[in-house]
């Protein structure tokens, strides 16, 4: 079975559907080893940055969103896009120092997904999908789910896959079979994170079986497993 090397992850990597990340807000991630802060500013731009506030090392992930800079929970540091420490809410006639700053990665917006990568490469362009979806096809995201089974036992499961995108037709609970686009990522030794999506402009009804679809398949996937265990 295929090992995956969770410290060291090549490539861009989906972190969560765009739409799970509102306007001003924050959330976290983690990409092998590296925890990241996921926030959204006040124009719609996404920023990934360390998870590791530079102060007393308090998640940055847990904060908040002020005036476009991530602001940690715990003294109120800010930092902009940059990564560059601005605002030191107890010393306000200060400017901090260049030397104060939380490293940044590149971060993208793509098929309805955000992606980053943590290998130090920043090519500009798109992540590049199997889908070979051009930027103007429009997607539905459905959902994220975890599932406890190893990244190439799940994709196993998809249809032998390679990589980590595919695009399946699944047969739904009730309806027509669904166009499902998925990407997957290694959220752990032995788990995987998915990420649903329709292809066109799906109705919620198309979405809710979609999900039905995704649960089934992370509790049929993950029974199967538990009942190999060839990979444990
Ligand atoms: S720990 Fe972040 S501001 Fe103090």
């Amino acid at each position: 079975m295929q090992e995956t090397d969770i410290g060291t992850i090549p490539g861009w990597q989906p972190l969560m559907l765009s739409l799970d990340l509102p306007s001003a807000t924050v959330s976290g991630a983690q990409i092998g080893e590296q925890k990241l802060a996921v926030w959204r500013d006040s124009k719609g731009q996404v920023h990934v940055s360390d998870d590791r506030c530079p102060h007393r090392g308090m998640r940055l992930s847990l904060g908040f969103v002020r005036e476009d800079m991530l602001a940690c929970l715990y003294h109120g540091w800010r930092f902009d896009e940059g990564g560059h420490c601005r605002v030191i809410p107890a010393h306000p006639d200060i400017r901090p120092a260049s030397t104060i700053c939380v490293p940044v990665f590149p971060a993208r917006e793509h098929a309805g997904l955000i992606w980053t990568r943590v290998d130090g490469a920043d090519t500009g362009d798109p992540p590049e999908t199997e889908w070979n979806l051009p930027e103007t096809e429009h997607v539905t995201p459905v959902r994220t789910i975890m599932i406890n089974v190893p990244l190439a036992t799940v994709m196993t499961q998809l249809g032998g896959a390679s990589g980590t995108c595919v695009r399946i037709s699944a047969a739904a609970r009730k309806g027509p079979p669904l166009s499902l686009l998925i990407v997957a990522r290694p959220a752990g030794h032995a788990r995987t994170q998915l990420h649903l999506l329709l292809e066109g402009k799906a109705p919620q009804t198309l979405c809710k079986q979609a999900a039905f679809w995704a649960m089934d398949f992370r509790d049929a996937t993950e029974r199967e497993y538990a009942g190999d265990g060839s990979d444990a």
